[in-house]
């Protein structure tokens, strides 16, 4: 899986010899023709830059661009970098439709100024990166109907272009990133099994700063992870937990955990046939967390380290399948009612979670998993839900979403949910009982049990990593979501500890205070 090459240059679109130039509008201010270009000029008469519109043009010109494109932006005060993205994933799919092998792609001063040079060549190189995707294909006669690929980008700053230039680089990577996680929730569990997603970290951990160790059943089992390993009993493939860890510059650490389920069948308490094969992306939430350590890099030493773990099993209902009713004890001690077999993602991160929080001691735990079918019934596909014990944790995950167009809503966990998870012999059970509903809220008031009162968040993305609606650069499929989103987390996090350029202490009394953040 690889994109088109992406290049930064300054040239005027009159000296651009290339076979499709993009320019875009917005609604409600007269489109110009750029200057040197000669088009006819009742050319633009209809096209009002309305957001997603397009006019495509010829030019018989013998220099210059073969083809002119006009995409709308939208209203002036309303693009954002989402319609941006959009607008760059636009532009691809129709230089894909006129099969031209490379375009060029004409940033507006103005839109450039307003939503600063950063956001707007991070969007663009999104849009264009995302877009371009495909879906693995397992055809032995894949290709031949599709239209060729785009090779070549090249993007025109509205200005100087070296801070876009590194703009487009990051956003770059981290989109190619985001398709890898796409490409690993689209795989069927045949080619993904656990420990395929064993080797895809140890992979991710040559290629870049971070050291990976992988534990296998016996490892997991002399760790006490019963909650883990109980999934685990259902399958013959071989269960792994993953932990990568890519260092900082100093002292501190966030913690991030995803749900490595690499097919949800239910287990004994098995799932209806209709849609199972959709569950193979019940590891979505592990997609994002190695995704995102692909795309450290990208960040550069972060002043704090970042862990990840991933727990990687299949849920299925085989001999010695556990069953509804068995008592199973987690890593920290925690005896657990398993009363429902489908209720398995709060299981092993149950295991995750309070390995991560014991052992690691981290400023911050955030856990992104494909929890709960409640999370589409209570917020569709459109975001995803959060639940946590740390509301400062939280704004910032609620910021990363907002910038990231991976947005993210809070559901409440109080008391009362908490004690909604208590068991009858045990010391918790994994559902509420139906008539209490909230199943999202349940999930998160379990795993809330297993944290140790560190900082933490979850993020339940069973109905963002799949399904949703068009968005241009997302279609059908996997979406990846996690991905972008956990960077950007990271790296605002980090700017923070950087950026409050830390107040020297007055004169006479050094070292008498130091701030705690
Ligand atoms: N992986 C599923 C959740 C899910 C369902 C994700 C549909 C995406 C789409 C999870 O393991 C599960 O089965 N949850 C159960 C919990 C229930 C048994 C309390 C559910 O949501 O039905
Ligand atoms: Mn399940
Ligand atoms: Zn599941």
């Amino acid at each position: 899986m690889s994109g088109p090459t992406l290049e930064v240059r300054e040239v005027a679109p009159s000296r651009c010899n290339t076979p499709l130039a993009v320019f875009f509008g917005v609604e409600e201010e007269a489109a110009r023709v750029p200057d040197g270009l000669e088009l006819p000029r009742r050319a633009l008469k209809d096209f009002a830059g309305k957001f997603r519109s397009m006019q495509l043009l010829y030019s018989d010109h013998r220099s210059g661009p073969e083809r002119v494109l006009f995409l709308g932006l939208g209203k002036r005060e309303k693009v954002g970098a989402e319609e941006v993205r959009r607008a760059a994933a636009l532009a691809h799919a129709r230089a894909r439709e006129v099969k031209v092998s490379e375009y060029t792609v004409f940033v507006d001063e103005d839109l450039q100024d307003r939503l600063g040079v950063r956001t707007t060549a991070v969007a663009l190189a999104e849009g264009t990166v995302l877009a371009s995707y495909r879906i693995e294909m397992y055809r032995s006669t894949s290709g031949r109907d599709e239209a060729p690929a785009v090779k070549k980008v090249t993007l025109v700053p509205g200005g100087a272009s070296a801070a876009f230039r590194r703009a487009v680089e990051f956003g770059e990577r981290v989109a190619a990133c985001q398709n890898y996680a796409r490409d690993l929730a689209n795989r069927p569990a045949n080619e993904k099994t656990p420990i395929v997603l064993a080797a895809e970290a140890k992979k991710i951990a040559a290629q870049t700063k971070a050291r990976c160790r992988i534990f296998t059943e016996v490892q997991a089992r002399r760790l006490g992870m019963g909650a883990f390993l109980g999934v685990a009993r259902g399958s013959m493939e071989p269960p792994r937990l993953i932990v990568l860890r890519a260092p900082g510059r100093r002292r501190g650490r966030v913690c991030i955990v995803g749900k490595g389920i690499t097919f949800d069948s239910g287990g004994i308490s098995l799932k209806p046939a209709k849609g199972m094969e959709e569950m193979k992306y019940d590891m979505s939430g592990g997609a994002a967390i190695l995704g995102t350590f692909r795309a450290l890099p990208a960040l550069g030493t972060l002043p704090f380290e970042v862990i990840g773990i991933v727990p990687a099993t299949e849920n299925l209902p085989g001999g010695r399948a556990q069953k509804p009713g068995d008592l199973v004890r987690a890593y920290n001690g925690k005896t657990i009612e398993v009363l429902n077999t489908d209720a398995e993602g709060r299981l092993i991160l149950a295991d995750a979670l309070s390995y991560a929080a014991k052992e690691f001691a981290p400023d911050a735990i955030v856990d992104l998993a494909t929890l709960t079918g409640a999370a589409i019934v209570a917020l569709g596909h459109e975001a995803s839900g959060i639940l946590g014990n740390d509301a400062a944790l939280i704004r910032e995950l609620r910021e990363a979403g907002e910038a990231t167009g991976e947005r993210v809503w809070e559901l409440p966990l109080w008391e009362e949910h908490r004690e909604q998870m208590k068991g009858e012999v045990a010391d918790l059970r994994n559902i509420n009982s139906p008539n209490q509903g909230g199943g999202t809220i349940a999930g998160a008031a379990f795993l809330s049990n297993f944290v140790e009162g560190r900082p933490w968040a979850h993020v339940d993305i069973a109905g963002t990593a799949w399904g949703g609606r068009d968005r241009d650069y997302y279609k059908r499929g996997a979406s990846g979501v996690g991905v972008r989103f956990l960077v950007e987390f990271l790296r605002a996090r980090a700017e923070e500890k950087r950026s409050p350029a830390p107040i020297p202490p007055p004169r006479g009394r050094r070292g008498a205070s130091r701030s705690k953040k």
